[in-house]
């Protein structure tokens, strides 16, 4: 980590007692400053819900800057990975800080390709869930499981099995994936097929039926292509945060990935892209737009605008730029040429982008408004859409991981609080309260 450049000066008026704090640079973006001796030298701890100021940690991996609208993994911007760059590429790049060259390319889609297969008793977990459990249930219950098959796998201190660990989270993600939807279809389960590329592997996994061949569309791939890439990673966001602390405190690499894909469920996070749909579908007509622009703003009223807003993003979400984008192509490619949900969602961000309440408060269409446009056009029901964001995840919740094992500074994360309940009181028999 970069030396200290500088200090700030910290008083405590109530006691006069003043505290010289470092501050330490990073590459791009706000430097730190250091507080891991505020407490020892003022008896002060600081105070921060939701971590909204805080680094909880230092990366390499990925630099979000939220004013401009800026996302950037090991320094390439993700409008161009998501044009120029293919899924396991921005996976290699995220777990291994470079761009593969064609060699390290052949050997890694080799190896994710040659761990895509899952053991055969892994098949009778899914027969144990409802047939219509929701498949992030599924998928948080099986991924979980694995670590009961890979004991070769689970020792964190090796750096051997951190990376077989990782490779074969990533390359059984998919798999797993589609095994929930299939279940949910009642249909057979798909096996990977060594000749696709990771995309159209998850496409086949998902769609094809033994009744028939199976068609892979380009169009539709490089679709799934774009959209794994654009929610491969995104900083210390809730879920990925969630792995670094189950990781924190040395648990194993597949139990610290069923914690993320838990944590990404939530309707505020990952599972904002189904409750677009939901709430597209809700809203109906374009002439209710503005009664539920009206509920957004009422502080009254728990509604929130799905897909719009961020912690970070006080300006367009340059994910939801290129997925929207992609939503026409896609449109277009299957020969849908007025989907109402996607006019009523362009009617919805164009009256959003006006209305003073969220030019105020700088809320923006995020990674998740037009997400689920284009994979309920590919087909996919709308309990799959956090499903595949889990999918893509996984590479930013390992690579994250990985980093975080190998940091010198790591330790078990352990936050503290501000304690507002009572001070110590003796204990009275019932009958005397
Ligand atoms: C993801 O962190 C990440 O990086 C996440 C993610 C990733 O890749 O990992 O980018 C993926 O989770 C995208 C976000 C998906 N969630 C949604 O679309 C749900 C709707 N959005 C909101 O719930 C909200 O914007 C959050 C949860 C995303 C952010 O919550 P914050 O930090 O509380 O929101 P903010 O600070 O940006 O809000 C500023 C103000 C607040 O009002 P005040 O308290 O200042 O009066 O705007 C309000 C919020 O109440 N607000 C909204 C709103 N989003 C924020 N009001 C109405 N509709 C909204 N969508």
């Amino acid at each position: 980590m970069a030396k200290p450049t500088n200090t700030v000066t910290f008083t405590d008026n109530s006691t006069g007692k003043t505290v010289e704090l470092p501050v330490i640079p990073g590459t791009i973006g706000p430097d730190v400053v250091d507080i891991r001796t505020l407490y020892s030298e003022t008896g002060l701890f600081t105070f921060d819900p939701g971590f909204g100021m805080t680094a909880s940690c230092k990366s390499d991996l990925t630099y979000i800057d939220g004013e401009v609208g800026q996302l950037l993994h090991g320094g390439y911007s993700i409008s161009e990975l998501a044009e120029k760059s293919d899924f396991l590429e921005v996976a290699y790049l995220l777990l291994h800080g470079e761009l593969p060259n064609s060699q390290e390319k052949q050997e890694f889609d080799y190896a994710i390709t040659h761990h895509t297969m899952v053991h055969e008793q892994l098949h009778t977990f899914f027969r144990g869930f409802r047939r219509d459990a929701h498949p992030m249930a599924i998928l948080c219950g099986v991924t979980g499981a694995l670590s009961a098959f890979y004991h070769d796998s689970t020792d964190i201190n090796d750096p051997q099995q951190r990376m077989i660990a990782s490779r074969r989270l990533i390359a059984k993600m998919p798999t797993l994936a589609a095994m929930a939807y299939k279940y949910s279809l009642g249909q057979p389960f798909n096996y990977p097929r060594n000749n696709l590329t990771y995309a159209e592997n998850f496409l086949q996994m998902c769609f094809a039926v033994p009744a028939q061949d199976y068609e892979i569309n380009p169009v539709l791939a490089d679709a799934m292509n774009k959209i794994l890439i654009l929610h491969a990673d995104h900083e210390q966001n809730a879920s990925t945060s969630t792995v670094r602390l189950a990781g924190s405190s040395g648990a194993n690499p597949f139990a610290c990935i069923a914690a993320g894909i838990a944590a990404l469920w939530g309707p505020a996070h990952g599972g904002a892209n189904e409750a677009v749909l939901t709430m597209l579908n809700e809203i109906g007509d374009r002439s209710r737009i503005p009664e539920f622009i009206k509920r957004a703003r009422d502080k009254n009223d728990p509604f929130r605008l799905f897909g719009f807003g961020h912690r970070v993003y006080k300006n367009f979400d340059p994910r939801a730029k290129v997925m929207r984008d992609s939503c026409h192509e896609v449109l277009n490619n299957l020969g849908i040429k007025n989907e109402p949900l996607l006019d009523l969602a362009m009617e919805l961000e164009d009256i959003a982008l006006k209305d003073e309440y969220f030019i105020e408060k700088k809320l923006y269409p995020n990674v998740d408004f037009y997400s689920g446009i284009i994979l309920k056009a590919m087909g996919f029901p709308t309990s799959m859409f956090t499903v595949l964001f889990a999918v893509a995840r996984t590479v930013g919740w390992i690579s994250q991981w990985k980093e975080m094992i190998e940091d010198p500074l790591q330790r078990i994360g352990r936050p503290r609080q501000l304690y507002i309940g009572p001070a110590e009181r003796s204990y009275t028999p019932v009958d005397e309260r």
